[in-house]
């Protein structure tokens, strides 16, 4: 594939600070150099521009830096759009999961164009559905999933001009493990039903969930986008991460998801977000971030 990598250094989604270096600590990860190593033609598309918390102000409490983060998210969403333009598969590294309000919008855009829809994998320890309404912290990084769902923040929703991006029925999210009280209503209130908890994963095992799951985002879609929030992952094996939960996926798990999503096939975009170098060991979340993308791209034990 020819693959572009486009750097999101925002921290304004997220109350700890330090993941607006994640896309530095998996670029000296080593990312480019793996992927051309599995055949791939990587071009690296830098970083886009984001703003810097202290040269701005937090605006509405229930919905910190908001407008910074649309901004952002709007610059994110017209790379993906050149991106995928140009036949290119492109590789979102994040910054906090506020930005997929922008990498999703623009997947979706680009195949609306096509009247063709598209579907989403969420993989996280949250669900990042609250609304300022329901929000708890105020965290954009929060949110993202419920914009996208069409319900809010409303200038986080109309990224692109149109708004749900993706239906529920094409969205799922898998390993969720920590959802706020609140929050849990507007699952209902999006009828999402594709939900696989930990819980799911342990009974059920990996290749179940993840079968079941990719059926239901690739039915009746050009493919889905693919957002990856290291918190899913266990911080035995993920500790550089914002908002780390106990419970998570082991490394095993994470790289067979990944495998069973290349062997697939119909992975359209690939987004990594939440690795956070400041307050990882010796940047092993990175590292590990590069393996999972050099899986989902189809690298083999054999
Ligand atoms: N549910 C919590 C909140 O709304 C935590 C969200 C964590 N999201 C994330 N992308 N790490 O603040
Ligand atoms: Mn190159
Ligand atoms: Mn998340
Ligand atoms: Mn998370």
């Amino acid at each position: 594939r020819k693959i572009r990598i486009i750097g999101v250094p925002l921290d304004l989604g997220a109350s700890r600070r330090g993941v607006d270096m994640g896309p530095s600590a998996v670029r000296v990860a080593g990312l480019e150099a793996r992927l051309e190593a599995l055949g791939h033609n990587v071009a690296d598309g830098g970083n886009i521009s984001v703003a810097i918390a202290e040269t701005k102000h937090v605006g509405e409490e229930h919905a910190r830096y908001l407008k910074e983060i649309t901004e952002t998210c709007t610059r994110a969403a017209d790379q993906v759009i050149e991106t995928l333009e140009h036949g290119m598969t492109p590789v979102i590294l994040g910054g906090d999961h506020s930005v997929a309000a922008g990498s999703v919008s623009g997947v979706a855009e680009h195949y609306r164009r096509q009247n063709q829809k598209i579907g989403l994998i969420w993989i996280d320890a949250h669900s990042d559905l609250n609304t300022p309404e329901t929000s708890p912290s105020g965290n954009v990084h929060g949110m993202p999933l419920a914009a996208l769902l069409g319900l809010g923040p409303e200038s986080l929703a109309n990224i692109c001009g149109f708004s749900p991006k993706i239906l529920p029925e094409n969205t799922v999210l898998i390993g969720v493990r920590d959802i706020d009280a609140t929050e849990k209503e507007n699952i209902k209130r999006t009828g999402l039903t594709e939900v696989y908890t930990m819980r799911d994963i342990d009974e059920r095992g990996m290749r179940t969930v993840m079968e079941e799951a990719l059926r239901s985002a690739g039915r009746g879609t050009a493919g889905y986008h693919v957002s990856l929030d290291m918190d899913w992952i266990d911080p035995e094996d993920a500790p550089g991460v914002g908002t780390p939960v106990r419970g998570g996926a082991t490394y095993r798990e994470a790289h067979l998801a990944m495998e069973i999503i290349a062997d697939h096939g119909r992975m359209l975009s690939l987004e990594v977000v939440e690795v956070n170098p400041v307050i990882d060991e010796h940047n092993r979340t990175a590292d590990l971030a590069v393996e999972l993308i050099s899986s989902a791209f189809g690298k083999k034990i054999l």
